[in-house]
């Protein structure tokens, strides 16, 4: 017989550690992340996204030839069943994108015959498609709403590349393509961060790939999470002016609001993502004419390191790529869907690692209401 231990009473899991994974390690006293042992800035600098969902995948970076592969199963899966082009069609125009998403996401599972198979090789399987999908879903509800034809899939292009066109209808400058694939790497994995875990929670039950995803872009979503990155540009147009950085951000301070792009639960020095984010939307913004935004984030981060970086607030991944994707031409609400096309990977990598060694997620709550309650009938209820 087991004896179960005591339960331990942890609001908000920060110290507990549910599970196991070797794709991310964050050392978030020192700023450091690795995606299977390399450091992100490395793989930002040198690497694809491509080769590193390999990685993440894999554990191992891809030789000359897996890539190769790798990229011809990818790029097979970019396109979408015609039902799903016509579901795109029958979307209100006026929907959110990550509403839209959400929904695509799970509408995927209806035209795969084999949506419930759980098995290792099943979940691979969806795993590619999901990431290949995920941006023509995105792209095709964004043609949609603005009452744009479709643009088909490009298979010659990268997955980056290939979303750029899918959206613009035309094949992006490299320097665009460079820019989108550095944002998937920098999000395509982050430990067991609320979407993860929510994705891991899923799979456990032994549910399917697509109700992973579903439940980790429904996650993703809230502007504690993902959401940030548009809570971030909408406060920077709310800002409008470098002389209003300073009574906008100390105001918000002061009324204990918070300001967002700032803080995480595991970073409490600066998050590295943001490291090289800034610099690169530093380059971008003088490249297209956005260069005033990049001074109010400046700013902005000045004036919180002086008033909460004794707290361990930094910029996150967040606080930059806000003004990244504004000066790729990106609508606000399509920033989270940028988030969740780089994140399927990680979160697919997650649900493969839970299978892999699976034991359902049930944590256990403390019950705070009273006992020995009468039960009193209706008409007799004041
Ligand atoms: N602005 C001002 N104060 C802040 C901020 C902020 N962005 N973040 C945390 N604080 C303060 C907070 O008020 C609290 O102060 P006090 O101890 O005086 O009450 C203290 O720092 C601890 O904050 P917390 O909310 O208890 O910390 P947490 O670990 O629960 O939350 C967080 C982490 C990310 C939810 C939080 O920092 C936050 O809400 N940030 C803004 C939203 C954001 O940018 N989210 C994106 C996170 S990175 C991308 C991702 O992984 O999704």
């Amino acid at each position: 017989m087991t004896t179960a231990s005591a339960p331990i009473f942890d609001k908000g899991l920060a110290n507990t550690i549910a599970a196991e994974s070797e794709m991310s390690f964050i050392d978030g006293q020192n700023g450091i992340l690795e995606y299977v042992g390399i450091e992100i800035d490395t793989l930002a600098r040198k690497s694809s996204f491509e080769e590193v969902v390999y990685l993440l995948w894999h554990r191992a970076l891809p030789t000359r030839s897996q890539l190769d592969q790798f990229n011809t199963s990818l790029r097979k899966e970019y396109d979408l069943p015609q039902g799903m082009w016509d579901m795109v069609r029958q979307m209100p125009k006026n929907a959110k994108p990550m509403h839209a998403l959400r929904t695509l996401v799970s509408a995927l599972a209806l035209y795969d015959e084999t949506a419930d198979d759980a098995s290792i090789e099943g979940a691979t399987e969806k795993a590619l498609l999901l990431v290949a999908k995920t941006p023509t879903l995105i792209a095709a509800f964004d043609r949609h709403r603005k009452g744009k034809e479709f643009v088909k899939p490009d298979f010659s292009l990268s997955l980056a590349a290939n979303f750029i066109k899918m959206l613009t209808g035309e094949a992006p400058t490299d320097t665009m393509a460079k820019a989108l694939d550095v944002c998937l790497i920098l999000h395509a994995d982050h430990g067991l961060n609320a979407s993860t875990f929510a994705g891991r929670v899923t799979i456990a039950t032994l549910s399917d790939m697509y109700s992973a995803m579903t439940t980790a872009i429904g996650t993703l979503k809230g502007p504690l999470h993902g959401g940030a990155n548009e809570a971030v540009m909408h406060l920077l147009n709310d800002i409008g002016d470098i002389n209003n950085v300073e009574p906008v951000i100390k105001g918000r301070l002061e009324r204990k609001e918070k300001v967002m792009g700032f803080g995480h639960r595991v970073y409490k020095a600066y998050d590295p993502r943001a490291t090289y984010l800034k610099t690169f939307s530093k380059q971008l913004a003088e490249d297209t004419g956005n260069l005033k935004l990049y001074e109010m984030s400046h700013k902005i981060e000045l004036i919180m390191e002086e008033a909460v970086a004794d707290k361990g607030i930094y910029p996150n991944v967040d606080f930059y790529s806000a003004t990244t994707y504004y000066s790729l031409g990106l609508d606000i609400d399509l920033f989270t869907p940028m988030f969740a096309m780089s994140r399927v990977s990680g979160w697919a990598g997650h649900c493969i690692e839970q299978l892999t060694d699976n034991r359902l997620i049930r944590p256990r709550l403390a019950y705070i209401g009273p006992h020995e309650q009468p039960y009193i009938p209706i008409n007799e209820r004041g």
